[in-house]
């Protein structure tokens, strides 16, 4: 790989935000660029580098693929009206579950999101917005686990030989490329990002479908989006890296009202990393983990069984899928 890392300590944030701003303002010229904002710290501070480069030359859309956590299209957008950044919210759920259905293979699921994001909803909004550039968020990390072949992220495109010019219509400006997670949070603090954007947890780019084992159906996305939300709220004090849900496919015999039930599986994840890179499972005190089992079953009634992950990455990933 011939990309340079420029890494945390060598990292002038400020420097870095002036060279990028200048970068894309002389890329894009007097054309339109449109970017993807998910809320998570890659594409936020994608979306104010953009917004400081453009102005009204960057259209930022959300998109609600369905797959999100509770609430989260409407409280992205609103953070960032608040920096008074104006957002689209695109309501694509129906693309996604379509070209979702059916898939059980982890590759094949994301493909199936990427497909969707880049080839169905986005091909349409560059068209109707007349656009020739797509601010993407892709951070070194990404490239270097695609590349390796460990995992597919969604967002990698022309590392993989693709040509977006060719493929989708559009080219593709990946200011943060050079960054690892923690040298983007520093570019997403000195752009003025809140604290809940640039402090935020890592999200995968394919969502709640990356905590789905199976087929991904609105119903399923629903069951993990309910335990996530519990998973969230219960460990957001641990200080850990990242923590999920993630739903099995396999069902399981309970017992509910005396009656038996053929229920779902659901297992919690909560991570020790600095680089998700390499992970080891949290310590969690056994008082949390019975709440956890406690509350997802009883607030998910599907659900019968809550197991703890607790092998390390490698061999396990952070996300399931
Ligand atoms: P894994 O599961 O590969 O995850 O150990 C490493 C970190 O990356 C996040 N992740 C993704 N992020 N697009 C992303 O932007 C993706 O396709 C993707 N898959 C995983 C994951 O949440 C973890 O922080």
């Amino acid at each position: 790989m011939d990309l340079q890392e420029i890494k945390l300590k060598d990292l002038d944030p400020k420097r870095f935000i002036e060279e990028k701003t200048n970068e894309i303002s002389f890329i894009v010229g007097d054309e339109i660029a449109v970017n993807a904002l998910s809320g998570g710290v890659d594409s936020s501070a994608v979306t104010m580098l953009g917004h400081n480069a453009l102005g009204a030359k960057l259209e930022t859309y959300f998109i609600d693929n369905g797959i999100m956590r509770q609430g989260e299209p409407e409280r992205v957008v609103s953070i960032f009206k608040e920096l008074g950044v104006p957002i689209e919210l695109i309501d694509a759920k129906s693309e996604f579950f379509n070209a979702l259905k059916g898939l059980k293979d982890p590759e094949e699921k994301r493909q199936a999101i990427t497909d969707a994001f880049y080839r169905d909803v986005f091909v349409r909004l560059v068209k109707e917005s007349g656009a020739k550039f797509l601010l993407h968020g892709t951070n070194y990390t990404d490239v270097e686990e695609t590349v390796a072949g460990i995992k597919r992220q969604h967002n990698i495109l022309e590392q993989l030989g693709i040509d977006t010019q060719e493929a989708y219509g559009y080219k593709v400006i990946e200011p943060l490329i050079q960054l690892r997670k923690s040298a983007v949070r520093e570019v997403a603090r000195a752009l003025g990002l809140p604290e809940e954007i640039h402090k935020r947890p890592p999200f995968p780019g394919p969502a709640l479908a990356a905590r789905v084992i199976g087929e991904v159906t609105p119903e399923r996305i629903e069951l993990v989006r309910k335990a996530t939300a519990i998973v969230e709220e219960e460990l957001q004090h641990t200080g850990a890296f990242q923590y999920l849900a993630v739903l099995h496919e396999d069902r399981v015999t309970g017992i509910r009202g005396g009656k038996r039930e053929f229920g779902m599986q659901m297992e919690v994840r909560c991570w020790e990393s600095t680089d998700a890179v390499t992970g080891t499972p949290t310590q969690l005190s056994f008082d949390v983990l019975e709440k956890l089992g406690r509350r997802i079953t009883e607030e998910i009634p599907s659900v019968v069984s809550v197991t703890y992950n607790i092998a390390h990455k490698p061999p396990s990933t952070i996300e399931a899928v």
